[in-house]
């Protein structure tokens, strides 16, 4: 991958805004994937306060969203998603796509989102962080590199991370819809954001071991156009 460090979260997210803004100028970037989670905050925030030329007309679709959370609890990625992007950065939330955690059938949602993303052209630049356990998306370990949308079980150590997020642990849902580690990878560019001491040695894992669904960051070693935006802490052990 191509590896940006910067000294703190802040500077994380305006290196990253930089390639964002790189694609939209080079004419690249007509749809963007958005990544929930801290990681990427800075990088909107900085989006926010750019608002680089064409920002506006992009469209964009989320990565995944809790099965069985009500759609307006402010912790569904359809309100994150509204509240952290499309709000500050100006899009048109008709043009905003988030999987339908609440479907009834979301085996069957899941499918249709990955329909809407092939017949919208595909992503041209997907925003990811990384889980402690090696996840990108909601694909946690045992995701194989053929796994399309589709719901998935959390695991236990994915639901006591984003329990920060809820009142008690017992809130956060136990399943998700999320894109699969081939429609990720199906993305024309990714560019993955990482920061703070939690996420120390992750990216050793994902770029210098052995590519294996038990750490499914590590299939990223197999797309052509990824680019790192690290803080030194996480960077740290990079060759
Ligand atoms: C978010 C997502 C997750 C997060 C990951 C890291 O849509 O799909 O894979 O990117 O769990 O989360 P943070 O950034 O909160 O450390």
């Amino acid at each position: 991958p191509q590896i940006i460090t910067a000294p703190d979260r802040q500077a994380v997210g305006r290196e990253a805004a930089r390639v964002v803004e790189a694609a939209l100028t080079a004419g690249e970037l007509s749809t963007l994937g958005v990544a929930t989670g801290s990681s990427p905050l800075p990088l909107y925030r900085a989006l926010a306060a750019s608002r680089p030329e064409g920002l506006s007309e992009i469209a964009a679709f989320a990565l995944d969203e809790y099965v069985g959370l009500d759609p307006q609890h402010p912790e569904s990625y359809r309100q994150v998603v509204r509240r952290e992007v499309t709000e500050p950065l100006g899009l048109d939330p008709h043009k905003v796509r988030v999987p339908d955690g609440a479907a009834e059938n979301p085996a069957l949602a899941a499918r249709m989102y990955e329909e809407q993303i092939a017949a919208s052209g595909g992503i041209d630049l997907q925003i990811l962080g990384i889980g402690g356990n090696g996840h990108i998306a909601f694909n946690e370990p045992g995701s194989e590199r053929i796994s399309l949308t589709r719901v998935v079980d959390l695991t236990p150590a994915t639901r006591i991370d984003n329990s920060r997020f809820f009142d008690h642990p017992d809130e956060v849902p136990r399943q998700a819809i999320t894109q699969g580690v081939a429609t990720i990878l199906r993305a024309r560019r990714l560019l993955l954001v990482v920061h703070g001491p939690t996420k120390s040695g992750l990216l050793r894992r994902a770029f210098e071991g052995p590519v294996t669904p038990d750490f499914p960051a590590s299939f990223l070693q197999s797309h052509p156009q990824v680019t790192v935006v690290a803080d030194q802490v996480s960077a740290q052990g990079l060759s």
